[in-house]
Parts: C-alpha cells; sequence; structure tokens
C-alpha cells in the first residue's frame, strides 16, 4: 500500500509519471471525469487550509469521485483524545484514501503506519508538505521548460517554511541547480534540509540576508510567508513578519523571465501590484496543485487496487531507541504509545535523527 509522506516517497520516474498525468488532465479533462467512480477521498484536516483541503476535494470530484470530511479539528474525537493511529484505523473503514493536514510532525507518517488505505500528507507541521511540491514542480515545468540549470531562490521564513524543505528535496534529485537562501538569521533554512543539498553535481548553496542584491541572478523567486503560528515568542514574529516585501520597484531589477512563486497564503510578503506582472505564477501554482493532486490520488487508487496488503508495520531494525525527541511539535509528543526510533544520519558525530520529525539528536 503506497502512501506519500515525504516527497522521497515518489521516485523521479514517478514524478514524471505524475507531470505526464497532470499534462494529460489539463489537455483531455473529459477522459478523468469517472476514473474514481465509487472511491471516497478523507480528508481529515486537523490545521486550517483553503487551497489543499479545496485542491484536493476539487480534484477528487473532477475524477468522479466523492469526498468526506469534518468542518474543523475541534468537532472530532481527536478533541476527546483518540489518537492519529486509531483515527487512520477508522477513517480506512469509511474511505478509500486519506489526505491528512496535521499540527504534529510526523502525524502523517503514523497514520499511514496504520490505515489500510493509502495516505496523503497535506502538510505537518513546518516539517513536509509533498503535494505543494508537486504543484510547484509542474508550474516550473510548465513555466521554465526544465528543472536543471536554474538559479532558484527562497525568500522569508525558511525555518518553518514546509514547503521550501519539500521542493529543495524534490529538486536536489535533479542537477546543476543554484539554491539561493534569502532569510534573517532566525528564519534560516534547518541543517537536515540544508545537509541533503548535493556538493556535487552542479549543485551550489549560498545564503544571504539581502534580496536586492541576488535578484538579477534568479530564474525562480519562491517568496514565502512567515509562520506566525510556528512561534512561540510573538515579538519575535512581530520584528521578523515584515523581513521581505516583495513590489514592482524590487521586480525591475529581477530578469525578464524570471518567475515569482508563492505556495500562498500571502500576508504582507507580495503586494497586490505584483500580481498584474506577467512573472507573477502562484495563481497558476494554486491550479497547477489541483491537477497534481487528481494525477496522485488516480495514481495511489489504482496501485492500492493493485496492492490491497494491509498497512506496513515498522521495522525497528537498524534505528536507535531509548532517547526522547526534543521537538515540541513532534507527534510523539501527544502519542505516547509510538515507539520512539532515531535514525543514524552521522555516526563520527554521533548525529541521529527522529524517524517522525527528523528533528537531529546526538547520541
Ligand atoms: N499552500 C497551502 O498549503 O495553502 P493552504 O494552507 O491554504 O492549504
Amino acid at each position: 500500500m503506497k502512501s506519500v509522506v515525504d516527497i522521497l516517497d515518489l521516485s523521479v520516474a514517478e514524478v514524471d509519471e505524475l507531470l505526464a498525468t497532470a499534462a494529460d488532465i489539463i489537455e483531455n479533462p473529459a477522459k478523468y471525469a469517472e476514473v474514481c467512480r465509487g472511491k471516497k477521498l478523507a480528508t481529515l484536516f486537523f490545521e486550517p487550509s483553503t487551497r489543499t483541503r479545496l485542491s484536493f476535494e476539487a480534484a477528487m470530484y473532477e475524477l468522479g469521485g466523492n469526498v468526506i470530511g469534518f468542518s474543523s479539528a475541534s468537532s472530532t474525537s481527536a478533541s476527546k483524545g483518540e489518537s492519529v493511529a486509531d483515527t487512520a484505523k477508522v477513517i480506512s473503514c469509511y474511505a478509500d484514501i486519506i489526505a491528512m493536514r496535521h499540527p504534529k510532525e510526523g502525524a502523517p507518517l503514523v497514520a499511514s503506519l496504520n490505515a489500510g488505505i493509502p495516505v496523503i500528507n497535506a502538510g505537518d507541521g513546518g516539517h513536509h508538505h509533498p503535494t505543494q511540491t508537486l504543484a510547484d514542480l509542474l508550474t516550473i515545468k510548465r513555466e521554465k521548460g526544465k528543472f536543471s540549470g536554474l538559479t532558484v531562490g527562497f525568500c522569508g521564513d525558511l525555518k518553518f517554511g514546509r514547503t521550501v524543505h519539500s521542493l529543495i528535496t524534490a529538486l536536489c534529485r535533479y542537477e546543476n541547480i543554484n539554491f539561493v537562501m534569502i532569510s534573517p538569521d532566525e528564519l534560516k533554512l534547518p541543517g537536515y534540509v540544508k545537509n541533503e543539498i548535493p556538493k556535487d553535481r552542479g549543485f551550489t548553496y549560498t545564503e544571504t540576508a539581502d534580496l536586492e542584491a541576488v535578484m538579477p541572478t534568479l530564474d525562480i523567486l519562491y517568496m514565502t510567508r512567515v509562520q506566525q503560528e510556528r512561534f512561540t515568542d510573538i515579538d519575535e514574529y512581530l520584528r521578523l513578519r515584515d523581513a521581505y516585501i516583495l513590489n514592482t520597484e524590487k521586480l525591475k531589477a529581477a530578469k525578464p523571465d524570471m518567475i515569482v512563486l508563492h505556495p500562498l497564503p500571502r500576508v504582507n510578503e507580495i503586494s497586490v501590484a505584483v500580481d498584474d506582472d506577467p512573472r507573477a505564477c502562484y495563481f497558476k501554482q494554486v491550479q497547477n496543485g489541483k491537477y497534481m493532486r487528481m494525477a496522485l490520488i488516480l495514481k495511489l487508487l489504482r496501485e492500492a487496487e493493485k496492492d490491497n496488503a494491509p498497512a506496513k508495520k515498522l521495522s525497528e531494525e537498524g534505528y536507535l531507541s531509548g532517547m526522547k525527541c526534543d521537538n515540541p511539535r513532534c507527534i510523539t509528543t501527544t502519542e505516547q504509545e509510538l515507539k520512539q526510533l532515531f535514525r543514524v544520519v552521522s555516526p563520527e558525530n554521533r548525529i541521529c535523527r527522529c524517524i517522525y520529525c527528523d528533528t537531529k539528536k546526538i547520541y
């Protein structure tokens, strides 16, 4: 039973297959109008969402399927203390596929280990957001025609911006990409994502706080919102929230064919006047998200029909145990029954990472 919790759950060949299916859906929507007839998607959104939730729902309806879900986390039995694991087992009795958003990092992984149906991570805390990455990849493919040989700037909250983490992970499987990370010191890219960037195959990595200085070099500018909901110190959020505001004046220094992406929602970081610039591609990105989610739902349902095996059990072999994850946003802080396991990433430095949220620990 295949689930997509991390973008790396899809091989490059599978991403290519999804891009091709999405392109075919765009060209021939009628061909796909009945392909999920009789199937149900459960949208389990324990955190707010506009695009991801509604695009999953629109995607399933456009495939001829149905959707079940709840209005808010507070209206579910999670508010009475039901675990993510039990929720996943229960929903497997009602639906054919799950899209889950959860504030706890690793929650969709736990769901996938307990559900008898495919689980798609629709965003877990500040960790991963693989279907936003699929939307981003389709947009880059359609607007730039390639993934390799580009200079890609990520700007804003690179610490908590899960869409940034997932897109970097995805792009690292191509080659000749210059990453330019533009953020204040406090919102720099986490080490576990930075460490994934290859030191060979033509990759370069630059960090700066100065957007204007690097603007003329960029092929893609990926703007992000400073994620208020992830801050424990509101004063720090208020100090950082307007660190970068893209306006038409700043865009004058950009290449004429640079594209501006943003996972949305925006707050203040792109002025509305930029929307009229042909380089602004963030609403195309929204549209592309629906097509890629259609392609993914279809792929996972077809594979589940062929491979009706029960949920894969987590093997403890090869992992470290007997320690606690220090990340307050980790699913292990609320699911007390979960076995805490750590993957060794650097034996020489005694560094391991929580298998649920990737938080570093010295052992
Ligand atoms: N991009 C994105 O995840 O938007 P929502 O939070 O509205 O789903």
